[in-house]
């Protein structure tokens, strides 16, 4: 919880405003990103619709809805006055219903399950309402899919679920706060001598004894070695990744059950990347600056060759989180006179709403990268719903260096407002919600 672990993403903050100073590249790569969108947008549509037909086999699905369902849609109806068809969503199988698409709902009698003073696990970064953030309205928002129900993340189910295993979340920050973020939602019903925490640089695990279960979370913010994981470099232009090897940090990863990784924002520090591979003589001069999309397609298939060649599918499940959207441009959203996502309390409400902090080129590459693997890899796709939720941010309601922001700090939200990281709880229960509906 001190300043080690909390240093790397910040150093990402500033990297990307670094690059929200950039708006001629960064506007350019936006608009070849939207023409690419609108010709994409076609082809996404299709397989989804047939999926929303297989989706609304009624027959099959009643059966195994039984009752609650039933009512509980009733109720949303008589509450809030949905639509009608809403009635039509199903009990959630993974293997027929997207989440992706879908709606944020806000519920006032809603309270997350923990709270920032509850949960004694949580870092500075995330803990905004410890830190002074006022309003709470972003707790009370719950993602509904389109065609079926998620269901409510269940700790006591969720630790069955772990009975005996390890879940490991792998990647940056972002996946940090996931990790917090599914600590929190189970920790509180653990007495206090059946559970422990040990936080490390790399390497975090949190047991509960009675279960026999590890909540773990090892940082790699590349996934792929770099001379900035342990010893963050601040200047990312110094940062040089060696994009073919992973075992160093792979190493840590076998024997676990559960994994799931994620690795996104660490790319966005500039347009290009330091790339180094195989074993060259002149050491780290003999890096090669790839265009980030290519540096980071090598990446991911470093990462893909390691799962395919060491994870046993009957033994381990594999995850990967999508990127978790940042939020630095208030144009994106069309409030021009808002700086970065401060003082942003409502999510955007219009369908499809995609900014330009999810990078389709990044998202593209996962897709294909993962797709030709031989190990099954379940997404988290949490980029579109995260990316309506731009009041779900740190904000100015967070830290740096170990310190909270002073007021002159606050004051100054265009510096200093994180539009990374998540509050807790906030959007990552969400991610979890979604995940424990795999488990
Ligand atoms: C709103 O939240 C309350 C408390 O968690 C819950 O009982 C109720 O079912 C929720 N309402 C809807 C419409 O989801
Ligand atoms: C506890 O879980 C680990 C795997 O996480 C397993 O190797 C070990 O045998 C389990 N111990 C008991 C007592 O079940
Ligand atoms: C996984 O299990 C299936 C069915 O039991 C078996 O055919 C297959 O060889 C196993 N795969 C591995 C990698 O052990
Ligand atoms: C944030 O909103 C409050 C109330 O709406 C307003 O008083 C304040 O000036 C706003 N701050 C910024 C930085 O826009
Ligand atoms: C995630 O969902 C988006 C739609 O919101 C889709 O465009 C993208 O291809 C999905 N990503 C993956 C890796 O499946």
């Amino acid at each position: 919880m001190g300043t080690t672990t909390t240093l790397p993403p910040l150093a990402a903050v500033k990297h990307l405003h670094y690059r929200g100073k950039l708006p001629l590249s960064i506007t350019t790569v936006v608009i070849c990103t939207l023409a690419f969108i609108g010709l994409m947008y076609s082809e996404t549509i299709s397989p989804f619709t047939s999926k929303l037909k297989s989706c609304s086999k009624r027959d099959s699905v009643t059966s195994r809805s039984g009752k609650s369902h039933g009512a509980d849609s009733d109720r949303d109806g008589d509450k809030s006055g949905y639509d009608p068809e809403m009635d039509d969503r199903f009990e959630f199988d993974p293997e027929e219903c997207s989440v992706v698409s879908g709606k944020w709902v806000f519920n006032s009698s809603y309270e997350p399950p923990y709270t920032d003073r509850s949960c004694p696990y949580l870092d500075w970064q995330v803990s905004c309402v410890k830190n002074g953030r006022p309003d709470s309205d972003y707790q009370r928002w719950q993602w509904q899919p389109d065609d079926c129900l998620l269901p409510p993340f269940n700790p006591a189910e969720a630790l069955k679920k772990l009975r005996g295993k390890r879940l490991m979340f792998v990647g940056d920050s972002l996946q940090r706060g996931q990790w917090q973020s599914f600590v929190c939602l189970v920790e509180f019903i653990i007495p206090e001598n059946q559970k422990s925490m040990k936080r490390g640089r790399a390497h975090s695990v949190f047991k509960a004894k009675e279960y026999n279960a590890t909540i773990e979370f090892y940082w790699s913010p590349f996934l792929v070695e770099s001379n900035s994981d342990l010893r963050i470099v601040g200047d990312p232009k110094k940062r040089i990744l060696k994009v073919d090897s992973i075992l160093k940090h792979a190493k840590h990863w076998t024997g676990v059950d559960i994994l799931v990784f994620n690795s996104y924002v660490w790319w966005m520090s500039g347009l290009r990347i330091k790339s180094l591979w195989g074993s060259f003589a002149n050491g780290a001069e003999g890096y090669e600056e790839l265009d980030l999309p290519v540096a980071y397609r090598i990446g991911l298939k470093t990462w893909a060759n390691w799962v395919d060649s060491t994870i046993n599918p009957n033994e381990t499940r594999v995850f990967f989180t999508t990127m978790s959207p940042t939020h630095m441009r208030s144009a994106d959203w069309n409030h021009k006179d808002g700086i970065k996502c401060s003082n942003e309390t409502k999510p955007v409400m219009k369908k499809n709403h995609w900014g330009t902090g999810s990078d389709k080129r990044i998202m593209k590459v996962v897709s294909s990268v993962v797709g030709k693997m031989k190990v099954p890899v379940t997404f988290i796709n949490i980029t579109q719903l995260s990316e309506y939720r731009i009041d779900g941010h740190s904000s100015i309601y967070t830290e740096t260096g170990g310190k909270l922001l002073t007021d002159e700090q606050k004051a100054d939200p265009l510096h200093h407002a994180d539009c990374i990281h998540w509050c807790l709880p906030g959007v990552p229960d969400t991610w979890n919600q979604i995940l424990y509906a795999h488990l």
